[in-house]
């Protein structure tokens, strides 16, 4: 296995909301993650696992802190360099995947591509067909998403996410709202993946047998991470 850091915080920390409804969601969070290797986020609803993905995703900024992704610190990049490292070097998924349901699934997983711009058109489509392949919905392509089923869209979600080749994968309750067996399907696709393509997977997850399968699980409770295992 390749040890090569891919992302770091130390010390973040967040405040969210105005005046007397202020809360502080994160409490100085700290953690690494290797190349290779899968972590579970887990804790009680409210302890800040949405808010830490955001942060690392630069989807928000933290307050204090600092985050670094392939040993370069971003914290304080203005917008625009946040947005360009975003596309990048991170694929996010969402509970719910958010595809553009009249769009087919192929032109979903263009999608990120298209904001990086470093593809032609053809090498766009070659590339979201792979992709396609690869999770499994190599003949499912042109259809719109609205009419796939729930596991095939996350399951699109989860293409759209690896467009860009990103070196940290970052999963908030990705199969949140699956079956057992399109959980476990999923988990099994970005396992593999993380493993053949050296990437880094942060997935935040209510559900204890997924987190056992992960290389580590950090448990976080009121904005903090109270405990950091590694799988026996
Ligand atoms: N935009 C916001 N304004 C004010 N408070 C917020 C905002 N977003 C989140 N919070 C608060 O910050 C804390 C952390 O929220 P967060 O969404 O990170 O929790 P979570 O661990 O992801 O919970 P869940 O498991 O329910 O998704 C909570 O107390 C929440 O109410
Ligand atoms: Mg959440």
């Amino acid at each position: 296995m390749n040890h090569d850091v891919c992302l770091t915080c130390e010390g973040v920390e967040r405040w969210l909301g105005e005046d007397e409804s202020r809360v502080h969601a994160l409490r100085g969070v700290s953690l690494t993650l290797e190349a290779g290797t899968v972590h579970a986020v887990v804790g009680p609803s409210g302890c800040g696992k949405s808010t830490l993905l955001y942060i690392l995703g630069l989807l928000d900024q933290a307050d204090a802190g600092s985050i670094a992704i392939k040993a370069e610190p971003v914290s304080h990049l203005p917008d625009d360099e946040l947005a360009q490292r975003r596309n990048a070097l991170i694929g996010f998924i969402f509970q719910f995947h958010f595809l553009l349901e009249d769009f087919s699934a192929q032109e979903n997983v263009m999608i990120p591509m298209r904001r990086l711009g470093r593809l032609p058109e053809n090498g766009m489509r070659d590339r979201a067909r792979e992709l396609l392949d690869a999770v499994g919905l190599g003949t499912k392509g042109a259809r719109p998403s609205r009419h796939l089923s729930g596991g095939e869209q996350q399951r699109v979600a989860i293409a759209r996410a690896l467009a860009n080749d990103p070196d940290v994968i970052l999963a908030d309750e990705p199969t949140g709202n699956l079956d057992t067996e399109n959980s476990h399907r999923a988990f099994s696709l970005l396992q593999g993946i993380v493993a053949e393509r050296g990437k880094a997977l942060l997935l935040v997850t209510h559900n204890p047998q997924i987190a056992g399968l992960c290389d580590w699980t950090h448990e976080m409770e009121d904005g903090r991470i109270v405990n950091a295992r590694q799988r026996a």
